[in-house]
């Protein structure tokens, strides 16, 4: 049986441990947060359609290549997401009648492996939860390891993982988030922009507002109060309105413009709402905004210089694995890289 079997599609199962340390990465947390209960069509909403084509281009030519002139081939996606990659795989895999793909796709995220098992003509992708950097899977037991801008969240580790899993005479290829490419740009982008909007504190002004107003209205509260009440979400709506305005068009700016107008509204007609039922809002777009923060600044974090990558390819050298020359992945020649391309074969 296929280890990845161990860990049915129908229940989340633990992060298997296989005798490491139990300290999950933590980046991890808050992408374990962005993809409970998410559905399909999440991850993607922030990618334009410029990139997800060069990205197909690009998997579908690495699928083609690596499944030419094989019956059976074992294939992990580590970090997988809802499964793009896994999906390419599988398109790929269909399109190649002699080609008998069993594919497995891993990620940290309980809800991103059950939205990457979705079927793709007979190939049904194996669910496994866990952390890159412990993988739950013996030396050598995959053709093909592949992850797009995945492994760099679970750490230096997760790379050698990934090159101990490949069978002699299999590959592993990745995709990495470049450190002053074009994507750690745009996320420092939305990361200033939320991270302002958090500062601002309007949502707390609103929590302020709903709270008070209709105690003033009962006489519980002076009017100034609720008048300084009111003149501070004022504000902090003009604030927000005013960094929204000066921001890159996109995912963040509309989900903040969203906000600011959800907030004009519902301050505008208190009396239509439950205050407990506003209180819960405010709470879960607190929560969404700071997960929205958080996932950003860690892409930023994550993203790899060309030293560090040097010493990834080293480091897979020295465990026995042949690394073609490091490259880039971009729109055009000249333009800012998208990713790094690493490419690594087990001889045999
Ligand atoms: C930028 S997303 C990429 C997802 C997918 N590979 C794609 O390209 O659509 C990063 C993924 O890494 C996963 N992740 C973060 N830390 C991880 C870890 N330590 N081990 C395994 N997966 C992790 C997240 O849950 C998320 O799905």
């Amino acid at each position: 049986m296929h280890p990845a079997a161990l860990f049915p599609a129908d229940r989340p199962p633990s992060i298997p441990r296989m005798g490491h340390s139990s300290k999950t990465h933590p980046e991890s947390e808050a992408w374990q947060q962005f993809w409970t209960g998410r559905a399909r069509g999440g991850e993607h909403q922030f990618r334009d359609p410029e990139m997800a084509r060069l990205l197909q281009r690009h998997w579908t030519k690495v699928f083609t290549e690596s499944f030419n002139g094989r019956q059976d081939v074992d294939l992990v996606d580590l970090a997988c997401g809802e499964g793009e990659v896994l999906a390419l795989a599988a398109e790929t895999a269909v399109a190649l009648p002699a080609t008998r793909l069993q594919a497995v796709g891993t990620d940290v995220a309980w809800d991103a492996v059950a939205l990457a098992a979705q079927p793709v003509g007979d190939v049904r992708p194996v669910p496994a939860v866990a952390d890159c950097a412990r993988l739950p899977f013996s030396d050598e037991s995959f053709d093909l390891a592949v992850s797009q801008y995945g492994l760099e969240y679970a750490g230096a580790e997760a790379f050698l993982e990934a090159g101990r899993i490949v069978k002699p005479g299999g590959r592993f290829h990745a995709l990495v988030h470049v450190k002053g490419g074009a994507v750690e740009v745009s996320c420092q982008e939305v990361a200033d922009l939320l991270g302002a909007v958090i500062e601002i504190a309007l949502l707390d002004r609103m929590s302020d507002f709903i709270v008070t107003i209709p105690r003033a209205v009962s006489g519980e509260v002076s009017g100034e109060e609720a008048q300084s009440c009111a003149d501070a979400l004022r504000l902090a709506l003009e604030s927000v309105a005013r960094v929204t305005g000066g921001a890159a068009p996109g995912p963040a700016r509309d989900h903040v413009a969203r906000l600011v107008q959800d907030c004009q509204s519902a301050a505008g007609r208190l009396g239509a709402y439950r205050t407990e039922d506003l209180q819960v809002w405010i709470e879960g777009q607190k929560a969404e905004l700071a997960a929205f923060e958080h996932r950003m600044t860690s892409m930023v974090r994550v993203a790899q210089s060309e030293e560090r990558l040097r010493d990834v390819v080293e480091n897979l050298k020295a465990v026995g694995l042949e690394v073609s020359a490091l490259e880039t992945l971009a729109i055009e020649a000249g333009a800012p890289p998208l990713a790094w391309v690493l490419d690594a074969r087990r001889s045999g």
